[in-house]
């Protein structure tokens, strides 16, 4: 877009760039920079107008945006173009993730490049590796408190290494995700220890006040996240004799985005990742960075400004790499940190759908799709050239994060239904299997989250206990089903490594005084290789899930109607235990499936006929496309087994798919 008082600042701009940045070959940088340098002036001046030292940090972000551009390799900006051109590749149906710790997994770097096959086999393209930068030798809240934005945990490897991880998987065809943590820094960082050494420059990165005005005023509405190990939002820094904002835990400070250093110094580290050869940066605890006395400090009009303005700056340096939002706030929150518009107003390609996922664990506890369907049905549309992160488990607890309103329009009470989920997952309520554990407890308000690994929740180390195979059998269709329902919703799938092979929870973090008091650790495990190697052996519970979930995989990679182009209609039928969809060819021609899941332990029936003709779809001979059976019927109506799901085209179809 052309306006006269950006262009004319941005040629002001230019002519002051340093020699050296001016002597570069630029020519994309600059068309680039043209094309969005009216968003990326006009949210900066929104953000930091009012400040003296505007149109310094305005050129100082420039500047920012150039070096790294400079720095970019000839591949990777290769593939920069061929994914301008190719806008959309992300949203195909052959992109399939996981995520794990490096350590947990593999032991470090050089570990996760050696099993990279091992996912391989499985159908995994995309690899989302935690936090593995240094971090505070105590409590480090998984990785997320960092006190190096830029150097790898020697305990983890290298940087080198990692370059030649990123490299080892771009030649197999896979995408290598990393944690940008946004929000905070450890207290450990250079940024925090200069704050507390009195530098006020330092002190202006984060919100640091000298009584308890402010911070009492904040209090009256902020939330606390970690009620039982970090009550309050703030902490007291006997050194700097000040208090700190501290939203997560004491030792990570809330850096503070009204400082547009900060901002800038956040855009080099992105981008410094993006030039490691990163695909994904997912950009961690999105909905705090910014702070308002009166409000929840979450979700805030600022902060989806300041996620604009990262992705404009990285569109200018390094279009081809992709955002996820870590975003898990309320349902109508979460489709906006898409951006309002997919072009001028964009912030993150790809989002947790923490909607689905929460909405999944109700329809196993109550073994029904009231609230499944009813969530989904409010779920916000999201925008084109957007697409969601699917997921069961992954390294953190279970929020039940549901509209009220849906929950009594599912015919339930909510703080009522909400206790029943908490007990029924953390197998206190009489009928259930589960075994997990409520974590974040806040007495003030009643409410908890639930920790444990997905072979654990869904009953596997109970029938295991019990020795019972039928319970056994019952806790594999219900891992295949979830992963079943992932694979087919519309989006990226995002497996938790260890749930491949039914790992259950670990409870060796409570021998650990760093850990002991954040039981989730119970689902981040360090996996077990020769639990692993069983898989390799026929009828094992490894085997079973394991071979089932690549078998869903490579089923879901040639299924094009499972692309993500909101493509998937939600149909309401007259079977409570039924969640049913259909997901159409982005194309709109042949090659309809339609998705029918039980989440009931008895058999359930679809009367197919009141779905009516729907395109190419007749409904007359449904063949399944995992198994390539042709589904029992009785009576004209498909009969779904108990925790069972069905990819179901029309075999007048199938020539098609
Ligand atoms: C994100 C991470 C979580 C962490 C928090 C604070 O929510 O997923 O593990 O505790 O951010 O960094």
């Amino acid at each position: 877009m052309y306006e006269q008082v950006s262009h004319s600042l941005l040629n002001e701009i230019l002519d002051e760039l340093r020699p050296e940045i001016r002597r570069q070959n630029l020519r994309h940088f600059y068309t680039r920079l043209g094309a969005n340098f009216y968003a990326i002036h006009s949210l900066f001046y929104h953000l930091y107008g009012h400040r003296d030292d505007f149109k310094e940090k305005m050129i100082a972000l420039v500047e920012v945006m150039a070096n790294r551009y400079i720095e970019r390799s000839d591949e990777l900006e290769r593939l920069d173009m061929a994914r301008e051109q190719d806008h959309n590749w992300f949203l195909s149906q052959e992109w399939i993730g996981m995520a794990l710790y490096a350590d947990g997994f593999a032991g470090d770097l050089k570990g996760v490049k050696k099993r990279i096959p091992y996912l391989q086999d499985l159908g995994i393209n995309m690899v989302h590796i935690m936090p593995m930068l240094v971090c505070p030798q105590g409590a480090s809240d998984g990785g997320y408190a960092v006190s190096n934005f830029r150097k790898i945990d020697p305990r983890i490897g290298k940087l080198e290494e990692l370059e030649a991880l990123a490299d080892y998987m771009r030649k197999r065809g896979m995408l290598l995700t990393l944690d940008v943590v946004v929000n905070h820094t450890s207290d450990e960082h250079e940024w925090a220890e200069k704050a507390r050494e009195g530098e006020e420059k330092y002190q202006n990165y984060y919100y640091i006040f000298h009584d308890r005005d402010v911070p009492d005023m904040f209090e009256e509405t902020m939330p606390e996240i970690f009620p039982e190990t970090s009550p309050g939002n703030f902490t007291w820094d006997e050194v700097m004799g000040k208090w700190v904002m501290t939203v997560f835990n004491s030792n990570q400070w809330d850096l503070n985005y009204s400082n547009p250093r900060v901002f800038i110094e956040m855009v080099d580290v992105i981008l410094f990742w993006a030039n490691r050869g990163v695909d994904i940066v997912r950009l961690d605890a999105v909905a705090f960075l910014w702070k308002k006395v009166g409000t929840i400090c979450q979700n805030e009009r600022e902060a989806h400004l300041i996620l604009q303005m990262m992705k404009d700056c990285c569109q200018v340096t390094a279009p081809g790499v992709l955002f996820i939002a870590e975003a898990i706030v309320a349902p109508s929150e979460i489709t906006k940190y898409f951006g309002e518009d997919a072009i001028i107003a964009k912030e993150c390609e790809i989002a947790y759908n923490a909607t689905f996922m929460a909405l999944l664990w109700d329809a196993i506890a109550t073994k029904n799709c009231n609230l499944l369907n009813q969530g989904i049905l409010n779920l916000p549309s999201k925008l084109d050239r957007a697409t969601w992160l699917n997921y069961i488990r992954c390294h953190d607890d279970i929020g039940l994060g549901f509209d009220d309103s849906d929950i009594e329009r599912a015919g339930y009470e909510p703080f009522a239904h909400r206790h029943f989920l908490l007990e029924y997952l953390t197998g206190k309520y009489e009928d259930s299997d589960a075994r997990g554990q409520p974590f974040g407890r806040n007495e003030k308000t009643g409410d908890a989250r639930i920790s444990g690994s997905l072979a654990s929740l869904v009953g596997l180390e109970a029938a295991l206990e019990h020795g019972d195979e039928e319970a056994t059998e019952r806790a594999i269709k219900r891992i295949l089903l979830l992963h079943g329902m992932i694979f087919s919703f519309g989006g990226i799938p995002l497996l938790y490594y260890g749930d491949e092979i039914g790992t259950l929870n670990d409870c060796s973090f409570l021998e650990d005084e760093n850990r002991a008091n954040d039981n989730r650790w119970m689902h981040r495990p360090k996996i077990d290789w020769n639990k692993a190697e069983r898989r390799l052996h026929r009828g094992t519970i490894e085997q079973k899930i394991f071979d089932g979930l690549k078998k869903q995989i490579s089923v879901r990679k040639t299924i094009p109607a499972f692309a993500d182009f909101n493509n998937r209609e939600q149909l309401t039928v007259d079977n409570e235990h039924l969640f049913v969809f259909l997901r159409s060819h982005p194309e709109g021609t042949n090659g309809a499936v339609l998705v029918v899941a039980n989440f009931d332990d008895r058999p359930q029936y679809l009367d197919l006929a009141i779905l009516g003709n729907r395109g190419q779809f007749q409904f007359s001979q449904p063949q399944d496309l995992v198994s390539g059976e042709k589904p029992s019927m009785f009576k004209e109506q498909l009969v779904i087994p108990p925790f069972r799901f069905y990819w179901l085209t029309d075999q007048s179809a199938l020539g098609f798919v």
